[in-house]
């Protein structure tokens, strides 16, 4: 029997009552779902806890709804409207440009042309089966090709072009390799043989295709599926050049890193206009007089490094013109752009949580997840949900792609059918912690598709525990059971409304994993909690990553890791600048702004064979803090949780007054005996040596702190992603959960915080 399965996304993360949120749903052989809408209070199905819980909100909305497959097309291209068809060229014609593959050999790729396969028809300049380059002409029953001499070698620069003359059928392809000592993988003094020109007769005449000009890609048909793209490209392209007539050999090699002849210049893409103060949007300028732009197709990545990179600066700011390169990959996606399954607005008064569109199909059952916040703030705690990180993660698949997976996890990887299917076919993209099928590291992720993990019930295999939001549905499901009147909103929302949103709040609570930050996002924290907000940090390696946005565009985030931090990749040099922000991206702790000046702690060490407790630190007994430990016995806390056991583990933090604790900042706990599983942070190490790891390393460790700020502010950290997990143990009942519930109830309330009274008498402790 054919498999039936569910799956889908929403148009936006977050909505208030009165908005409309729509689904976007493919089902693979079915036709029909059950549709409800349900409250999600806890996900983590770890026996040790709650499990799941969910409630039906009942609703009209319930029901059957329709549903049918809906298809991905998956790539990069960029697409050049031409509405005079002035690229249907059917007569002579020359194509040049620069090229960078990454995949030569992975089989026919279309670098710039309009050319149809499902019509067998139009022209291009492309890279065949055996990686070299090639210039196809199709006349609407056959393909006619000529080739170079010499295949492309990958990660290097060519300035290649093709030129027909139909009078003659007279076909001229050139290339030629540019390499300085910067601007690829070789340098110089690798004897390859680069230079290829080739004349040759072509016997076919061009019929011109119905499918856009595009780089990158030629267009294709199917009958269920219809138009889609293919011949994909992986690589970058730089400045881009088509005249309406034939280039002599002679003509062609003149225009090596030149501008190009006028005399029948169709277009002149030059890739390196459109820098402005805040990144540069996705069309690509034709400096021509006919004016036909480009927009770039799932978001090619801009801000390269191109053909004549000189390597003196690493800033595109600086040298625009040597950023002329545009990044494809066959495998990328920020939007599946499917048709509305169905749409729900959200009913007054409906409570703020998180929910679910809950779709089954028989044995099948897909949760696509959204967050209701409060249309007229009334509560006075405000739970965050880091969607930043959600989106980070999304599709996250190290554990099938990275060999040292393992390492880190400590765990044999026991995969999930879902997993299994997806990591074999990452039709929904994939994650910033993971690779482009040529390996370049993902720097776009959006909302905008499928988010498999980022599903109430999600258990990371590699781990061994949840992650991110099944985690954090832990936190929301103690506020309810502890009776907390609490809200809830998103990174979207906070980056949206700014301090608008946080000041209707007496205290915020973080998500476990908090990682991913804007600027705007973190100052606006920085402001709440100076002017005398509450943040309840509940997590770990947060306020980490460097992220932006395009203005307007909250769906697609950019992230690009730099030269430091814990990280899954690696920019290449001259790279690490955003195209969405002009910042320069990596860790914010390297841009001079460590979480511990935020939260009073940063990141420190990760580790995933097994989590632990934390032990009271002198500081907890001083007359100003000791409140936060009021019914919780002994020394030892956190000795349990759904999470490998402890409320200290993960990813863990320190207090640390060289990289910006504040002073006052009181050490309430820190725990010990770590295993060699957990090392010590990358950014920390400057030589290496021996007792890196957690058995010898004393950064390695979890420190629990609380500090005061101006007006009444403060703010808790817990040091550890697991310590969410420990708040459900034992019914809820637990020292994790009384230390919280001290502090919250504390930062919840308007006024003077407890132990104020001491705050000049820090020192004297005991
Ligand atoms: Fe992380």
């Amino acid at each position: 029997m054919a498999q039936v399965s569910v799956t889908g996304y929403t148009d936006k993360p977050s909505v208030v009552e009165g908005e409309t949120v729509s689904f976007y749903v493919t089902a693979d052989n079915a036709t029909e779902a059950q549709v409800d809408i349900v409250r999600l209070i806890h996900g983590d199905e770890n026996p040790e806890g709650p499990g799941f819980i969910e409630e039906v909100v009942s609703s009209d909305f319930s029901g059957v709804k329709q549903v049918k497959k809906q298809f991905v097309d998956l790539g990069n291209a960029i697409r050049v409207p031409d509405s005079s068809g002035k690229l249907a060229l059917t007569d002579s014609l020359t194509i040049a440009t620069y090229v960078y593959a990454t995949t030569p050999e992975k089989g026919r790729q279309v670098l710039l042309g309009k050319f149809s396969l499902h019509e067998t028809a139009g022209y291009a300049l492309g890279i065949d089966h055996a990686g070299r380059l090639a210039f196809w002409i199709a006349d609407g029953s056959d393909t006619d090709e000529i080739v170079s001499q010499v295949p492309m070698a990958h990660h290097t620069w060519y300035f290649v072009a093709a030129s027909f003359d139909a009078k003659s059928g007279k076909a001229v392809l050139h290339q030629e390799a540019i390499v300085n000592p910067y601007n690829g993988r070789l340098g110089r003094v690798a004897p390859f043989d680069h230079l290829s020109s080739v004349e040759q007769s072509l016997k076919l005449k061009i019929k011109s295709a119905t499918t856009d000009f595009m780089w990158a890609a030629a267009g294709n048909s199917a009958t269920v599926r219809g138009a889609f793209k293919d011949l994909l490209f992986n690589g970058k392209i730089d400045r881009s050049y088509v005249w309406n007539r034939a280039l002599s050999l002679a003509e062609i090699k003149s225009q090596c890193g030149q501008s190009p002849i006028a005399d029948g210049l169709v277009a002149g893409w030059d890739t390196t206009i459109g820098y402005g103060e805040n990144g540069i949007d996705d069309i690509v300028v034709d400096v021509s007089a006919n004016q036909l732009n480009g927009i770039g197709v799932q978001r090619p990545i801009r801000a390269m490094t191109g053909y004549n990179w000189s390597g003196k600066h690493d800033d595109w700011r600086v040298a625009p013109q040597e950023y002329g390169g545009i990044s494809f990959h066959e495998d990328s996606v920020v939007d599946c752009q499917w048709d509305v399954t169905f749409s729900w607005t959200i009913p007054e008064g409906l409570k703020s949580a998180a929910y679910a569109a809950r779709i089954r199909i028989g044995e099948a059952e897909d949760h696509i997840p959204f967050f209701v916040r409060a249309a007229k703030p009334k509560a006075r705690i405000l739970y965050l949900f880091p969607t930043s990180s959600y989106l980070a993660y999304a599709n996250e698949m190290i554990v099938h792609h990275v060999p040292v997976a393992q390492a880190i996890g400590s765990h044999p990887a026991v995969l999930t059918k879902t997993e299994a299917d997806y990591f074999q076919d990452p039709k929904y993209g994939r994650s910033t912690y993971d690779h482009y099928t040529d390996g370049e590291g993902v720097c776009y992720t959006s909302w905008l598709r499928p988010i498999l993990n980022m599903r109430p019930k999600w258990r990371s295999s590699a781990i061994g525990t949840t992650w991110q939001f099944p985690r954090d549905l832990s936190a929301t499901a103690w506020l309810e059971h502890q009776g907390y009147d609490f809200e809830v909103a998103t990174d979207h929302d906070l980056m949206r409304d700014g301090l608008d949103l946080l000041k209707n709040y007496s205290v915020i609570l973080t998500g476990s994993h908090p990682e991913y930050w804007n600027e705007f996002g973190l100052n606006v924290m920085e402001e709440y909690i100076s002017t005398g907000g509450r943040l309840m940090y509940m997590g770990g390696n947060g306020f980490y990553w460097v992220i932006s946005y395009r203005d307007g565009e909250p769906e697609i985030m950019e992230v690009r890791k730099g030269e430091a931090g814990m990280r899954a990749w690696q920019a290449e040099p001259g790279e690490y600048y955003h195209a969405t922000s002009a910042e320069r991206g990596g860790i914010w702790r390297n841009r001079g702004r460590a979480p511990q000046k935020l939260t009073g702690v940063g990141f420190t060490t990760q580790g995933f064979d097994a989590c632990h407790p934390y032990f009271r630190m002198p500081d907890s007994y001083h007359k100003s803090v000791s409140w936060i430990f009021d019914g919780v016995e002994g020394e030892k806390f956190g000795d349990h949780g759904l999470a490998l056991g402890g409320a200290a583990g993960l990813e863990t933090e320190r207090y640390d007054l060289l990289l910006g604790t504040p002073p006052h900042t009181k050490l309430l706990g820190s725990s010990t005996n770590w295993s060699d599983n957990y090392p010590g942070v990358h950014e920390d190490i400057m030589f290496h040596h021996p007792g890196l790891l957690g058995t010898q390393n004393p950064a390695v460790r979890a420190d629990m702190t609380y500090f005061t700020a101006g007006n009444n502010g403060a703010v808790f950290s817990t040091g550890s992603i697991a310590w969410t997990s420990s708040l459900p143990s034992f019914g809820y009942e637990n020292d994790v959960s009384r230390i919280t519930k001290n502090i919250l109830d504390a930062f919840s309330k308007p006024g003077e915080l407890p132990g104020g009274a001491w705050t000049e008498d820090e020192k004297s402790w005991r």
